[in-house]
């Protein structure tokens, strides 16, 4: 690969990095089977990446120092199966992607939760957005990126569709306005995509194409690996709801912390024509290419684990079990204490910090909440039942049993529909924050 040979031997500036070169070639034959002589080359680029700047650290610039991260954390990404430590988040590059993340203040508020809603609806409106670029460009026969078994028109329509649905209620969240009510879906889906790629930044357009990194060259891993980037996404902003209604609720504040969790509540479930989407996808092409993704699974998604530990604390045996084997990060802090909702809840409770209305308007959203998450996986059972079968997943679980074993474990311990005796005592020890 003379590009990144020239890059090697001309100073390695991340800033002239040869990304689209090396996209391009993981693009031909799927990360699975990309030649052992450019994985060797990145490997150096690595090492060179990790070397300190000439002139040391005072001579770095501040966008010097993110084109490093960016470029490291891109080789991180692409290495993953040469490095054998390939797994869910390296094959979505969930890195390269700007989840929205809580920060907190010194008085452990969430800082900024309108930026971090935000956030989430720039990301997720962009890949959706992308995915149904990409069925555009192949129906029209302008990209020869992933050319096996392209879907059927009708197919294609339908995910025009399905992801105008799914894209309809951010773009009115971002005030951004499209004519995606076209009656003609293709045209639809074509303003969507204009209307987000003229309000993208430069750094979101590079982090949105260089997060597509299919394992191999069937048409309809494209839609996957997107539907699942905008989920995790989806659950990343869940997460820090749930993390701001925990503040808010040992701050005294129960209406803020209702709130959030209605807003938790709304996304999960306008999130549901993703999974439509996802279930538009063709089981031969999904079985085709699966056996390439061996060992990523969502099984190791930190989000959702994190939003099912914030709920309420998962008990001794799932903690123990895969389902956060697979999350050392995530069990590590249930471990550390990490409070929950359900815990939140109770010593606000307690410390008589929630009149009966509000306590009342409490129970309610979570049990709303929970309903939804209940829903989700259901759904998300169906759906793998549908491209699965019988067959085992691949986070090395025995597959849909597991799934059938796991979709009602209860979201809140808490009777969400008889009122809590006001002195109820805490059971599972530890007061939040
Ligand atoms: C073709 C569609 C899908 C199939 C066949 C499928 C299959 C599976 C299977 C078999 C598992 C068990 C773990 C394993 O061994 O891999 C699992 C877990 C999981 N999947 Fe999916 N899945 C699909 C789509 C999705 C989507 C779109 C999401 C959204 C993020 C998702 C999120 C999850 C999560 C969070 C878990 C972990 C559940 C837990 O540990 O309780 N899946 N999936």
């Amino acid at each position: 690969m003379r590009e990144l040979m020239n890059w090697l031997s001309g100073g390695s500036n991340p800033d002239s990095f040869p990304y689209s070169e090396v996209l391009a070639e993981f693009h031909r034959t799927g990360k699975h089977f990309v030649a052992n002589e450019l994985l060797a080359l990145l490997d150096q680029a690595r090492t060179a990446s990790a070397a300190p700047p000439a002139g040391g650290a005072a001579a770095t610039t501040a966008g010097e120092h993110s084109s490093v991260r960016f470029l490291r954390n891109f080789l991180d990404v692409a290495l993953d199966k040469w490095d054998g430590r390939y797994d869910y988040q390296t094959y979505l590059a969930l890195k390269l992607l700007r989840m929205p993340r809580a920060k907190f203040t010194d008085d452990r508020r969430v800082a900024d939760p309108a930026g971090m809603r935000r956030q989430q609806d720039r990301l997720y409106l962009q890949l959706i957005a992308d995915a149904l670029a990409f069925e555009l460009a192949a129906e029209a026969r302008t990209t020869d990126l992933l050319p096996q078994q392209r879907p059927e028109p009708a197919l294609v329509v339908k995910r025009y569709r399905l992801g105008i649905r799914a894209a309809s209620p951010v773009l009115t969240r971002l005030g951004l306005s499209a004519p995606v009510d076209n009656p003609e879906p293709a045209a639809a889906a074509a303003a969507l995509h204009a209307v987000v790629v003229a309000d993208q930044t430069a750094a979101e357009q590079r982090e949105l194409r260089l997060s597509m990194l299919p394992v191999y060259l069937v048409h309809d891993e494209y839609l996957f690996i997107r539907v699942l980037q905008a989920y995790e996404c989806t659950f990343a902003l869940l997460a820090a709801e749930l993390q701001s209604t925990i503040s808010a609720l040992a701050g005294g504040l129960p209406r803020p912390a209702a709130n959030r969790l209605a807003y938790a509540r709304d996304l999960l479930n306008l999130s549901s024509p993703l999974f439509s989407l996802m279930a538009s996808m063709q089981p031969e092409s999904f079985r085709t290419f699966r056996v390439h993704t061996e060992g990523a699974s969502a099984v190791q998604s930190r989000s959702y684990k994190l939003v099912e530990s914030l709920c309420r604390t998962p008990e001794e045996p799932r903690l123990a079990s895969i389902a956060y084997r697979s999350v050392p990060e995530v069990r590590d802090r249930v471990l550390a204490g990490q409070p929950s909702v359900e815990q939140a809840c109770r010593a606000a409770v307690r410390a008589g910090l929630l009149t009966e209305p509000d306590r009342r308007l409490l129970d309610k959203r979570m049990g709303e909440f929970a309903a939804a998450l209940i829903q989700w996986r259901q759904t998300h059972y169906r759906i793998a039942t549908r491209m699965l079968g019988a067959r085992s997943g691949t986070g090395y679980t025995e597959g849909t049993p597991y799934l059938a074993a796991v979709r009602s474990i209860p979201v809140f311990t808490t009777d969400t529909t008889t009122p809590l005796p006001l002195h109820r005592a805490e059971p599972t020890g530890g007061d939040p924050e």
